[in-house]
């Protein structure tokens, strides 16, 4: 069946990511509608003979790649991964990003943080030129929900808890998520140090100096960006 434009466009960013995987590596893999499409690459490579070892930023992560036949490991004991490949929300011309749409940000953070390179991937919806639009949710200790609401309305923002149908939404480790808003988020490196003073904010979506490439594709094409040396 022949994929919508968005689902080719996620796909071809995906397929550019995946060309980098190699023999003997650790792989570190996002979660999301994007980086599914990884999955799905990386099993089909395995399929044909690539082996590799991975790790998994979610349960729904870790289902994917099992169901694509890639082994995986927990990132517990390892000191590094080689390369990690992972969608954004947003993400601006200094490759700075929000993440955490799927509520996965925090092993998301500590999987790239022991990455070598980390490779976004993203359709061109996802290209901003200021940081802002979309929520930046905060993973927090449930005793300090009403706490962190406080903070972050000090500092200029609006939290609300991420609920469904079925009540409130908790991530993997088992906590909630507060979805933050900013009328404008001018200075994102202050605001992510704000957020992470806040007594109780276990991990949140600002991802400012972590991603080394954008990997992006849209109706001009795909685009591969390095991260610029002063960012
Ligand atoms: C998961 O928590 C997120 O960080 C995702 O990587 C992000 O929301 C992108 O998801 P999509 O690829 O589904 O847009």
């Amino acid at each position: 069946m022949e994929l919508a434009d968005p689902e080719r466009w996620k796909r071809a960013a995906a397929q550019a990511a995946v060309a980098e995987v190699e023999d003997g590596m650790i792989l570190g893999l996002g979660t999301g509608s994007t980086a599914a499409h990884a999955i799905r690459l990386v099993g089909d490579r395995i399929a044909q003979g690539l082996r590799i070892t991975a790790v998994a930023t979610s349960r729904a992560t870790a289902a994917a790649a099992r169901a694509a036949g890639i082994p995986l490991v927990a990132p517990d004991g390892l000191a590094a991964i080689d390369l990690c490949i992972d969608g954004v929300d947003e993400i601006d011309p200094g490759l700075r990003a929000i993440k955490g749409g799927g509520g996965a940000m925090l092993l998301e953070m500590i999987v790239a943080t022991l990455a070598r390179r980390n490779i976004a991937i993203a359709d061109s919806a996802k290209r901003v030129d200021q940081l802002g639009a979309r929520a930046v949710p905060i993973e927090v200790l449930q005793a300090a929900q009403a706490l962190v609401t406080a903070a972050v309305g000090q500092i200029g923002g609006a939290a609300t808890l991420r609920t469904n149908s079925a009540g409130v939404i908790l991530t993997d480790s088992g906590h909630p998520i507060l979805d933050t808003t900013f009328p404008v988020i001018p200075e994102p490196f202050r605001l992510a140090q704000a957020m992470s003073e806040i007594p109780g904010v276990l991990g949140h979506g600002l991802f400012l100096t972590e991603i080394d490439a954008l990997y992006c594709a849209g109706p001009d094409g795909l685009t591969c960006q390095e991260r610029p040396a002063d960012a």
